[in-house]
């Protein structure tokens, strides 16, 4: 019989995935300081990872077969401002999982990001050499190091800027371009920063299959298209029959003249494309999955 552990529910990814699996009999959830979400709430733990001990000790004692590891910090400038605590819980924490999963035989599906790349070559493959510009980055990098070497049955599963609305709490990027544009406040998208953007239900769906999978080792997910933040942000808001007047072009050397922003972190997909039967979404696709049909004139 298997036990399925997902950490970081009350998060944006995390609460997606607790909503497809919440059908499954043996499943468990872990949230944060913003505290439980809907569905199965007998079910859902909280756990400290500030406190790395804590997963430890959960994991030896609940004893799941699979645990899905999605809880962490997951925005740079949050880590970059508060280094210290970044590396406790994406990497100590992530170490800790692994040492108690390790020694129950579990499989790991640790989550991770594009932003492991320094960003000056884009399309990257799973055997490019990780080489971080932030410390967000860096801290996945470490993280990723140690669920390898210590899980057998593992997988490090780097995904793209993820987008769509929330299922229960949680941001992302899209949510951020759609608020500042119902509150009529400018946009500022980087016309100089590359990413293959992939929709919340793509997402969702791959994590799932990964869960019961038999593939082991680093893999990227992405959406099929590699575009620049503007144009993802004029695609978004035309399906949604928005205003994209709103939108500034920006350059990010300007704001980030330190280089702690890689510039291309696009993803070749043609090992995700070999390994899942999940479909790979293009962009039109994405935001068909993520947000319904096009809509069409301005709200
Ligand atoms: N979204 C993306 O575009 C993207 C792209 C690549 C990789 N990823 C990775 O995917 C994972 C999920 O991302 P997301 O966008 O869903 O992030 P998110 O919305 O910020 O959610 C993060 C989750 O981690 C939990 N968490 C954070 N600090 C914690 C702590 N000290 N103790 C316990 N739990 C803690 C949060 O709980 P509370 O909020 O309740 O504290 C929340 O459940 C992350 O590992 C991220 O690095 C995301």
């Amino acid at each position: 019989m298997s036990r399925v552990l997902i950490t970081g529910i009350s998060g944006f990814i995390g609460g997606h995935i607790w909503a497809q699996l919440a059908h499954s009999e043996d499943l468990w959830g872990l949230y944060g300081a913003t505290g439980s979400v809907p569905l199965k709430p007998e079910r859902q733990l909280g756990c400290d990872l500030s406190q790395p001990d804590n997963i430890y000790h959960l994991i030896k004692d609940l004893k799941p077969t699979h645990v899905v590891h999605l809880a962490g910090m997951a925005r740079p400038e949050l880590c970059r401002r508060n280094s210290l605590l970044a590396w406790k819980v994406n990497h100590a924490a992530t170490r800790e999982l692994a040492a108690a999963a390790a020694e129950i035989d579990a499989r790991v599906i640790f989550i991770s990001s594009d932003q492991v790349f320094d960003g000056t070559r884009g399309n990257y493959r799973e055997g490019d050499p990780p080489e971080p510009v932030n410390v967000y980055g860096e801290t996945k990098k470490a993280a990723e190091r140690v669920v390898l070497a210590q899980v057998d049955n593992s997988v490090v599963l780097r995904l793209n800027i993820t987008y769509g609305p929330p299922r229960f709490k949680g941001g992302s990027f899209s949510e951020w371009i759609l608020d500042r544009e119902r509150s009529g406040q400018p946009i500022s998208l980087f016309f100089d920063q590359y990413r293959s953007p992939l929709d919340i239900v793509t997402a969702t769906r791959a994590i799932v299959e990964l869960i019961d999978h038999r593939f082991q080792g680093v893999l990227h997910l992405g959406g099929a298209n590699r575009v620049n933040r503007v144009t993802f942000g004029r695609m978004l808001l035309k399906h949604l029959g928005r205003d994209a007047s709103g939108i500034l072009e920006t350059q990010s050397t300007k704001t980030d003249p330190e280089g702690t922003m890689p510039v291309d972190t696009s993803f070749d997909l043609t090992l995700a494309r070999q390994t899942l039967h999940t479909p790979i979404a293009n962009l039109m696709e994405g935001l068909r999955l993520a947000y319904g049909p096009p809509r069409s004139g301005i709200v």
